[in-house]
């Protein structure tokens, strides 16, 4: 009997033009630059700035990379406060305490899962330097709100876009409506360099002040003005990232149509939400995150034990909120998440990569409802 593969969460895909542009790099022999500003990086910087819509792109060598770097071009650090969801990859967070800085938690919107702007606004205090929105799954934060309350408090706002490479708020795309933006190119995401990341921006002194930090605060060779560290994109993964750039709408295409499939198909299970696009925003639909509405999280594991049985890598993003890790609680204290402790228990995710084929979109379906109707 032929065995029955996974169906991932997600999926890299590699063509020949990734193979080319890594082979060239190899046989050219020059894989890294000592400034980070190598050929590749830089055309790469140039073509993911124009993408977004920014003057300014500076690659380094992960999403997490690149948030720390934005902040310490903030000067984000001891006695400082950020605002940040509970509800995400832990790197948000983890940023943040490198820099010295407390990550401030806030709860979600439960509809659209993002960090919601009137519990920004009653987490800020006198010692607030910026704001984390993430754009979850692939679906952005309300960027009007979040800006207008960051101008007013005149507080910095550094979007994390990792999940949300393409995705639109309003006619913008992610990574345009932040004083930075951060995005990560890890081997899951919309688009990859393996591992890597960037910094996009509007603001020349942010830009050259993360261009230093990438290569540990450096103005020239040996002369550190400031604290940095090794963040350096390699030329390979930028000559990678190049061809990913130019598939990125065609993937985004795909992962839309994808969504619709699933949406067309998964309505008619009362028990689940679906994901909740409001109008005027563009998914970027990283995974198909769905909510067991009224579930606690031994019903919600069970479901997604079965779904896997079945051999669909359905995952859950995010088991567990960063405030209730004990790193974070033990350091920061506790704080009370009603929302998002709820939403952790009740959310699954579901593969809508671009690869995903008619006949596995019908397998998801009907693995999914298979799982509920054993409940
Ligand atoms: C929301 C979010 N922020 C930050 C990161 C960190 O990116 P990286 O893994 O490239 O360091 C990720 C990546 O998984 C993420 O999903």
């Amino acid at each position: 009997m032929p065995s029955i593969e996974m169906i991932p969460i997600n999926k890299t895909l590699i063509g020949e033009e990734e193979i080319r542009a890594a082979l060239s790099v190899l046989r050219s022999g020059k894989l890294t630059d000592k400034s980070g500003s190598g050929t590749n990086v830089v055309q790469f910087e140039r073509v993911f700035s124009k993408y977004i819509g920014t003057k300014y792109a500076v690659a380094v060598n992960s999403g997490t990379a690149a948030l720390h770097a934005a902040l310490l071009a903030v000067g984000v650090g001891k006695d400082d406060e950020v605002i940040v969801p509970s509800f995400t990859f832990v790197a948000t967070a983890e940023a943040v305490a490198l820099t010295g800085a407390r990550p401030v938690f806030a709860d979600i919107n439960p509809q659209t899962y993002c960090i919601d702007p009137e519990e920004v606004e009653a987490a800020i205090t006198s010692r607030t330097r910026a704001i984390i929105p993430v754009h979850l799954y692939g679906l952005m934060s309300d960027m009007d709100k979040i800006t207008k309350i960051a101008r007013d408090h005149s507080i910095v706002v550094i979007e994390d876009a990792a999940q949300a490479h393409g995705a639109e708020f309003h006619g913008s795309k992610a990574g345009k409506l932040g004083d930075m933006s951060c995005f990560s190119f890890y081997g899951s995401k919309n688009m990859t360099t393996g591992e890597g990341g960037i910094v996009t921006t509007d603001n020349s002194e942010f830009a050259d002040a993360v261009r230093s930090i990438r290569n540990h605060g450096e103005a020239e060779e040996y002369q550190s003005i400031m604290i940095g560290h090794n963040y350096r994109m390699s030329e390979l993964a930028a000559a990678i990232g190049l061809p990913q750039l130019l598939k990125l709408p065609k993937f985004l295409e795909a992962r839309r149509r994808n969504a619709g499939a699933l949406f067309n198909m998964l309505e008619d299970i009362s028990e689940l939400q679906l994901p909740v696009v409001p109008e005027g925003f563009g998914h970027a639909w990283y995974v198909f995150t769905v909510r067991m509405k009224g579930a606690n999280a031994a019903k919600r594991n069970n479901v997604v034990k079965r779904i896997r049985e079945r051999f669909v890598d359905a995952k859950i993003y995010y088991p567990k909120p960063i405030h209730l890790f004990s790193y974070y609680r033990d350091r920061f204290g506790s704080t009370k998440l009603p929302k998002t402790e709820t939403t952790t228990k009740q959310v699954f995710s579901l593969p809508v990569h671009p690869s995903l084929r008619e006949n596995e979109i019908n397998r998801i379906v009907n693995v999914v409802k298979n799982a509920f109707q054993s409940e």
